[in-house]
């Protein structure tokens, strides 16, 4: 047994996440929390919001509420889907909390006394009538290169080229709209990132078994040449930096949101100080392995900028052991977009299905070699194949059949003879692919080699053909170890489907000790033995629509969400 960190990219606050956030760091991140825990590993599972920000003050004067309310109700609201789709964080904390703010000051002190910092002044555009400095890509203007009336002062989206504030045709404000602004000296802190090149370069290099996708990204950054970072800002909404010339400013968003990661283990340790220890996760730690699940839009943050963070503090914090990178999960090849209305958020795709039809689906197809594409239709029939198709209907079957010769306990009779070695060899051989794939972290073919491992049964059952069967003593052997195989699937299956995996396990009646993952097969098919009662139970997965109103249904799904454009 040994202790395992496991951390998702924290969400940020400004309104529920789409499938694509979901499948690109939660999603992942909770099935292989699950899975260690269930090969008996210690696991702490990490998440919270990452609540700073301009974002955050725009989103909440927009909604109408205080930047502190609109965070509270928001995160409430995260924190409510992350239950609903079975997300099993040890914690689910907050960016704002007082560990945080807390932990951030204390590594600005560190790098402070270890002259990892600078101070600096620039010039930035204040606006007069909003009494705030603005971040870039809040001043819009005028594109000087093709004329684009809302280019942001950071860059044109509509020619993509980059620009400075300053190279804006009559700017203004993207707050008010404002264009009574100008520009303002003003004293910010800077990280002298460059001082730690070398060894951030010797670090990514030691990690050669790293997915190419997060090594690469890092060594196009650490190529480009590391530029010193500004880690305050002119913002009243923010971890207070509370220097002597810092008054009104706070820390970069994207400063206190990975140290949030301890803050978060602060905050769970911190409700049951007795038992739990923030620092045996963090500091001097080496008995843990901190594993952290990202999109690749967040690698350089996390390969880079956390880690100079935790280097230049000269203190024993854990750094990361293994980055679990993912591409993007595009809708219909797009982006997903609140603005235009395009695509499944959280909150949507709750309502419409199960948790565990969202979860299977999106690992078995997740963006990790490649961006991925979402689409209707093959959601639609991957859960029908697959979860109704294969694994419910096995269990529907199995247990039909039981209800109708024996009535709805374990049945007695027969001895297993070569078609059941055969089963659990063929078992043997995929638990183990499985819970390989599953220690590596390769979702996609975890997720080909579970439903492998769901076939077995019903090939069995189709090889054994107990409704053709005379002899009821082997009907009963065949159904019995049926039974055991399903107690089997109930387990191993429960990282990917867990709501359907309770379910079932209720129905074969199994208590928590008899939930643990599987030794050799010969004997775990035995393990439900006569007698035992059971109950019947609603097919674990409905399929959706059926075959004759798929269509209809994937048509309406791509008139409310969006379809191919
Ligand atoms: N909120 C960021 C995003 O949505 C991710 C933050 S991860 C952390 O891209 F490292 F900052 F915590
Ligand atoms: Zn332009």
């Amino acid at each position: 047994m040994s202790r395992h960190l496991i951390t998702s990219a924290l969400p940020y606050i400004n309104g529920v996440k789409h499938l694509g956030n979901l499948v690109g760091s939660m999603l992942p991140a909770d099935v292989y929390a699950r899975h260690m825990r269930l090969r008996g590993h210690e696991v702490l599972f990490i998440c919270a919001t990452d609540e700073h920000g301009t974002p955050a003050e725009l989103a909440a004067a927009a909604a109408g509420l205080s930047v502190a309310d609109y965070c509270a109700e928001q995160h409430e609201i995260q924190a409510d889907l992350s239950r609903r789709f079975g997300l099993s964080f040890d914690h689910f904390g907050r960016s704002s909390s007082p560990q945080n703010a807390e932990l951030t000051g204390h590594f600005a002190e560190q790098l402070r006394a270890n002259g990892m910092v600078d101070e600096r002044v620039t010039d930035q555009v204040y606006s007069l009538d909003d009494e705030r400095f603005l971040p870039d890509r809040y001043i819009i203007g005028t594109c000087p290169h093709c004329g684009y009336e809302r280019a942001n002062g950071d860059q044109c989206e509509n020619c993509a080229r980059l620009l400075e504030p300053s190279d804006l045709i009559n700017p203004r404000s993207a707050v008010s709209g404002s264009t009574r602004l100008e520009v303002r000296a003003t004293r910010h802190l800077f990280i002298r990132q460059s001082l730690m090149a070398d060894r951030i370069r010797e670090w990514i290099d030691s990690h050669t078994d790293w997915p190419i996708l997060v090594t690469s990204i890092a060594r196009n950054w650490l190529n480009v040449g590391l530029e010193d970072r500004s880690i305050t800002r002119d913002l009243k909404w923010g971890i207070p930096v509370g220097w002597p010339g810092f008054e009104g400013k706070v820390f970069y968003v994207w400063f206190d949101a990975p140290i949030e990661y301890i803050g978060a283990t602060k905050e769970w340790a911190d409700l049951d100080p007795e038992t739990r220890d923030y620092r045996s996760w963090w500091f001097n730690a080496t008995d843990v392995r901190y594993t952290q699940f990202l999109g690749k839009d967040n690698i350089p943050f996390h390969t880079i900028n956390f880690p100079i963070t935790i280097m230049g503090s000269v203190e024993p914090w854990k750094l990361v052991d293994y980055i679990k990178g993912f591409n993007y999960l595009t809708y219909y090849g797009g982006k997903f977009s609140t603005s235009q209305q395009r695509g499944v958020f959280m909150d949507a795709a709750i309502e419409l299905l199960p948790a565990d039809y969202w979860r299977y689906a999106l690992l078995a197809s997740a963006p990790e070699s490649d961006d991925t594409e979402f689409t209707w239709e093959s959601f639609a029939l991957t859960v029908n194949k697959d979860l109704a198709g294969i694994f419910g209907n096995f269990v529907q079957r199995t247990l039909k059949l039981t209800e109708k010769l024996f009535g709805m306990t374990v049945p007695d009779g027969g001895e297993p003879g070569p078609e059941e070695a055969e089963l659990a060899a063929s078992l043997d051989g995929a638990l183990a692919t499985y819970a390989a794939e599953m220690d590596a972290m390769r979702f996609r073919p975890a997720a080909f080699a579970l439903r492998s491992l769901w076939t077995l049964g019903n090939q069995y059952l189709d090889r054994c053909a107990p409704w053709h069967e005379k002899d009821m003593a082997r009907v009963a052997c065949i159904l019995r170890t049926a039974i055991n195989v399903a107690r089997i699937e109930a387990i191993v299956s429960a990282p990917f489907v867990p709501f359907g995996c309770d379910r079932l396990a209720a129905t074969l009646g199994l208590d928590d000790g008899e939930r643990s993952w599987p030794g050799p097969a010969s004997d775990e098919l035995r393990r439900l033995g006569p007698g035992r009662s059971i109950q019947a139970g609603d097919p674990l997965f409905p399929r959706i629509g059926d075959r004759s109103t798929l269509t209809a249904w994937v048509a309406e799904m791509e008139q409310r969400f969006g379809g191919p454009s």
